[in-house]
């Protein structure tokens, strides 16, 4: 018999929940994004996103439920993010979660946030290889994080690495609004990057060759590359080559984590790649997984590389059938970590 798990996801700004079958099979995802509500500050406002998380959550688990073509009495747990993030956002999830699973008799699972991210290479969708056997070696890109990982087995991580400094996705933000870009700024400054030539300007790529920092990142220096490189193009009044300078970026950053890659695949001979967050998303990142990596690489399609509840409930899953699940004094962890 199949187990059921819904998932519900509100660190950020997607208000999101999801029924999945053993872990991999999707009922159900229903993501309600909160794009345009933001859009106007040019980043997530948090008040505003737990406010909307409220109005949005349950509305949104009844549709996970309803799609899903299930009802209380099929789900066997209830998992939901409880860090990181932002704290008033995690808030309306856990609390929702809780009062869910009291009224329903089911057990609580907390998932980290991170961990939700590697478990979206577990769910299975038509495109793309599954996750092979163990140890695999994780990469997540999001907004909030660069971490590189060994996983040695469900729920066991050894940290390689991390970024010193700004997030990749952080980063692509950041560069997004200096060329104008828009909001959010990773899809924006791919989009501008299209007609660009990835060759155009040569960008630094940090930490590249530094033997005490082989399994880090370092995003700061590049941003600061950009807005040198802007200056120095408008200072005689000529325009950006916005196309150009974004296509450079982009490759920049790709080059930067796929060349970490390479680092730790051959130091520790793993077998298998799992890329994961909002940034595997990016299709110069993807192109370059693909044209460089000497062994095979997980990568989720690209609507299940940014948040949302299918992740949570996998991850969920794996936690509550191995014999874990929370109590109801769960409460938030705004700086979780996955080790
Ligand atoms: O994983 P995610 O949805 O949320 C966090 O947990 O942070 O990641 C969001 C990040 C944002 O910084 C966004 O700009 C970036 O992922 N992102 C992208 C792309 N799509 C989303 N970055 C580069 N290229 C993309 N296509
Ligand atoms: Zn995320």
């Amino acid at each position: 018999m199949t187990r059921l798990i819904l998932g519900i996801e509100t660190s950020c700004d997607e208000t999101a929940a999801a029924v999945v079958g053993d872990g991999r099979r999707i009922l159900s995802n229903v993501v309600a994004t909160q794009i345009e509500l933001h859009r106007p500050y040019g980043g997530v406002f948090p008040e505003l996103a737990s406010r909307q998380h409220i109005l949005t959550l349950n509305p949104v688990i009844e549709q996970a439920l309803a799609q899903a073509q299930v009802t209380w009495r099929e789900i066997e747990a209830v998992a939901v993010t409880y860090g990181p993030g932002l704290a008033g956002s995690l808030l309306v999830g856990v609390n929702l979660a809780k009062g869910l699973a009291w009224a329903q008799g089911l057990p609580l699972v907390g998932v980290n946030h991170l961990e939700g991210h590697v478990y979206s290479n577990w769910l299975q969708t038509d495109a793309g290889l599954t996750v092979g056997a163990f140890p695999i070696l994780v990469l997540i890109v999001s907004g909030g994080h660069t971490e590189l990982i060994l996983m040695h087995d469900h729920g066991r991580y050894t940290r390689l690495g991390a970024t010193l400094d700004d997030a990749a996705g952080e980063v692509f933000d950041k560069v997004a609004r200096l060329l104008g870009l828009g909001y959010p700024g990773g899809p924006a400054l791919q989009k501008a990057a299209l007609s660009g030539d990835p060759q155009r300007f040569d960008l630094p790529v940090a930490l590249r060759h530094d033997e005490k920092q082989r399994y880090n990142f370092s995003f700061s220096g590049l941003k600061t590359a950009v807005l040198r490189l802007t200056r120095a193009l408008t200072a005689d009044g000529g325009a950006v080559p916005t196309a150009d300078v974004a296509a450079s970026f982009q490759a920049a950053v790709a080059d930067a984590l796929v060349s970490k890659l390479l680092v730790a695949i051959d130091d520790f001979k793993v077998s298998q790649v799992c890329v994961c967050g909002g940034v595997a998303a990016n299709a110069e990142l993807r192109r370059q997984l693909t044209n460089r990596l000497p062994v095979p690489h997980a990568i989720p399609p690209i609507w299940l590389c940014t948040d949302n509840a299918a992740m949570i409930a996998s991850a969920g899953f794996y936690r509550y059938a191995a014999g874990e699940h929370s109590g109801w004094d769960l409460d938030v962890r705004p700086n979780l970590k996955l080790i």
